[in-house]
């Protein structure tokens, strides 16, 4: 067995916090402890996204850090994870010589014996090889510190390759996990008191393409909906294109399928749609809008917007505002459009001027800000069912928890109720939260 302490710092999405999680389970599993501070670790991991400029920008600004911590401690083992070790292999190397690991996002099963090797050699150590089928898809892990709710990957990678995105690129070709592996997942995790199943893919809609059976997306969350123990059911990313009748089917029938969906819009133009290769237009979603409110009128809808896409005009942007105007999103994550190395829209021409890109992101955020707000205010006096998920963040006093429609709701209350779904009026809208009181 192995010794010494381990630091995981995470950066990126969904995905990337469940692949932490893995890492973390695995390196348990090999004899290495975990610890939350990084000035006492052996081992620090640094799991990086690479999905814009600026979140590489957070992953080297923390290797920076890093650099400092081994000057003094030579016999600390630093490596990088993640999207951008992907992307950068043993290039890395050449950026920060003092790393000693790059692990690729196709091999996070090999972890405990890279670093094996090394302590056994003291030379650097690096795998981004892709695999058509990855092993660490079916690392069980439970989530840290008690929490109620847990992720599931039920696929892996991404084959639409919208022209601005580099995850095809960094995260390999589509697969999809087998259903039993996923069924029998979600048992454990029920079984050993996990209320909540959020099942990760960057691309859900298209569970199953590369499966010989005929499970779907539908067909997999029906199933997921008859394991017992399971109060709540959520899923992210869904591709708009991808989105059928009879997925918006299950949010009417499956009690269990929280009302929320994050369905990322990108842009409101048709032409800048296309430029995307998003393969739909403003239209499309909004036609989709419309099924999934008819079949669940409550449905809480979040979305992702990229201003100053290169040729993105001024009239282009008022098509997002006016899109945004009529959907009514509860929430929107907002970015500046980023050149990424090796996609297809770093070659396009028309790129928007920075100065342009932030007078749109300003104007968007502030938009979205009076919806959220407006759309929580909707909520006030209504009785709606919390998952408590433990304490608040910003009072020790109270405690925390969400509503089906993924609403963060602070009450006062005991911190024995983590776990469970009580009844809370909502007393007070605020932009990011609520504020409620148990009946
Ligand atoms: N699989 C998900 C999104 C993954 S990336 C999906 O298809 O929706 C998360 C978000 O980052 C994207 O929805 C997009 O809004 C944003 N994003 C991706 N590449 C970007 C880039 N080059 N510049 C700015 N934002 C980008
Ligand atoms: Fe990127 Fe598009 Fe794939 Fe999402 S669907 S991960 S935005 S290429
Ligand atoms: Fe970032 Fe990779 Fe996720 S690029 S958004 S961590 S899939």
């Amino acid at each position: 067995m192995s010794t010494g302490k381990f630091y995981i710092h995470t950066f990126g999405c969904q995905m990337n916090v469940h692949d932490s999680e893995q890492m973390a389970q695995i390196l348990s599993d090999a004899g290495y402890v975990k610890t939350d501070e990084a000035d006492r670790a052996d081992i620090i991991i640094v799991n990086t996204c690479s999905v814009r400029g600026k979140a590489a920008q957070k992953a080297y600004s923390q290797l920076g850090r890093l650099k400092r911590l081994r000057e003094k401690r030579p016999d600390l083992v630093i490596g990088v994870a993640g999207c951008l070790a992907q992307e950068h292999g043993t290039g890395f190397f050449r950026r920060a010589p003092y790393l000693d690991l790059v692990l690729g996002t196709h091999n996070i099963h090999r972890l405990p014996e890279m670093i094996e090797e090394i302590n056994n050699t003291g030379s650097q150590v690096v795998d981004t090889s892709f695999h058509e089928s990855v092993r660490s898809l079916g690392i069980r892990t439970l989530p840290p510190d008690g929490n109620v709710s847990a992720y599931v990957t039920i696929m892996q990678g991404c084959n639409n390759f919208c022209s601005y995105c580099i995850v095809p690129y960094v995260r390999g070709r589509e697969e999809s996990r087998a259903g039993g592996d996923i069924i029998d997942e979600i048992r454990f995790l029920a079984d050993n008191g996990i209320r909540e199943v959020t099942l990760l893919g960057q691309n859900v809609n298209s569970y199953g393409s590369t499966l010989s059976g005929d499970t779907d997306f539908p067909a997999l969350l029906r199933m997921v909906s008859k394991i017992d123990g399971v109060d709540r059911i959520r899923f992210t990313t869904s591709h708009p294109k991808d989105l059928s009748e009879r997925l918006a089917g299950c949010f009417a029938d499956l009690d269990n399928l929280c009302e929320h969906i994050h369905l990322p819009v990108q842009s409101g133009s048709d032409h800048v749609l296309k430029r995307m290769k998003r393969g739909y237009t403003a239209g499309e979603y909004l036609k989709k809008i419309d099924m999934l409110k008819s079949a669940c009128p409550d449905i809480s809808i979040t979305s992702d917007i990229i201003v100053g896409f290169p040729g993105e005009r001024d009239s282009d942007f008022q098509k997002t505002i006016d899109l945004m105007k009529e959907v009514r999103f509860d929430n929107v994550f907002s970015f500046k459009y980023s050149d990424r190395r090796g996609t297809a829209s770093e070659g396009y021409d028309g790129k928007v001027e920075e100065g342009v890109k932030s007078e749109r992101l300003y104007e968007l955020q502030a938009l979205q800000e009076s919806n959220s707000l407006e759309k929580n205010r909707c909520l006030e006096g209504i009785v709606k069912d919390v998952l408590i998920e433990g304490v608040s963040k910003n009072n020790d006093a109270d405690i925390t928890g969400r509503t089906r429609g993924n609403k963060i709701v602070n009450l006062a209350g005991d911190i024995g109720l983590t776990g469970r779904t009580v009844r809370v009026r909502i007393v007070q809208a605020h932009m990011h939260s609520l504020r409620g009181e148990m009946v």
